[in-house]
């Protein structure tokens, strides 16, 4: 007997929660066009660099954008000066490894078989700035670099 009392209940209760959760769903928030978090919005602020590659174009705007322009194209101020052209970065990343760009920079052009027109920054910069300005360059490359060989 006991049993045909518990069943409506049961059917109720059962009826109860299904209405609760259509109910939740129904009230939830449309989710926000962009999902990214508020607190993130300062780093698409920044172009999307991490904070080494922040440091990196600091450093870069201060030594390098002179000869090979901000956006790293070799069009800086000083570059029409030189000859050959500063190296257009930008085409450049895909070509050489992490290490050579650092090699580079640290010893300059001559010690790497390129031009002496391009300084050795090994004791302007410590090894973290070294780092740091490699891993903005690298932030520079634009289009399908790493097909090879188009260097200059
Ligand atoms: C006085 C002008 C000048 C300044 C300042 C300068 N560069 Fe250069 N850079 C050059 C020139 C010119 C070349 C091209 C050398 C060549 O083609 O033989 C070059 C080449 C390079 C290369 C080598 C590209 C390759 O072919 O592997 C890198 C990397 C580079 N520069 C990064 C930098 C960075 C980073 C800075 C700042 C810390 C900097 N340069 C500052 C003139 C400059």
């Amino acid at each position: 007997m006991t049993r045909c009392v518990k069943r409506p209940l049961f059917v109720a209760l059962a009826l109860g929660l299904a209405a609760l959760l259509a109910g939740c769903g129904g009230s939830r928030p449309a989710p926000p066009s962009d999902p990214a978090p508020e607190a993130f919005a300062w780093i698409r602020k920044a172009g999307g660099l991490t904070a080494q590659q922040l440091r990196g174009r600091d450093i870069f705007r201060a030594h390098c954008d002179i000869c090979h322009g901000t956006t790293g194209k070799g069009d800086g101020f000083n570059a029409f000066n030189l000859n050959p052209h500063p190296r257009d970065l930008t085409r450049i990343v895909g070509v050489r490894t992490p290490e050579d760009l650092r090699l580079s920079v640290e010893r300059g052009g001559r010690r790497q078989g390129l031009s002496p027109l391009m300084p050795p920054y090994e004791s302007t910069l410590d090894p973290d700035g070294l780092d740091d300005v490699v891993s903005y360059v690298r932030t520079l490359a634009s289009g399908p670099v790493a097909a090879g060989g188009a260097a200059h």
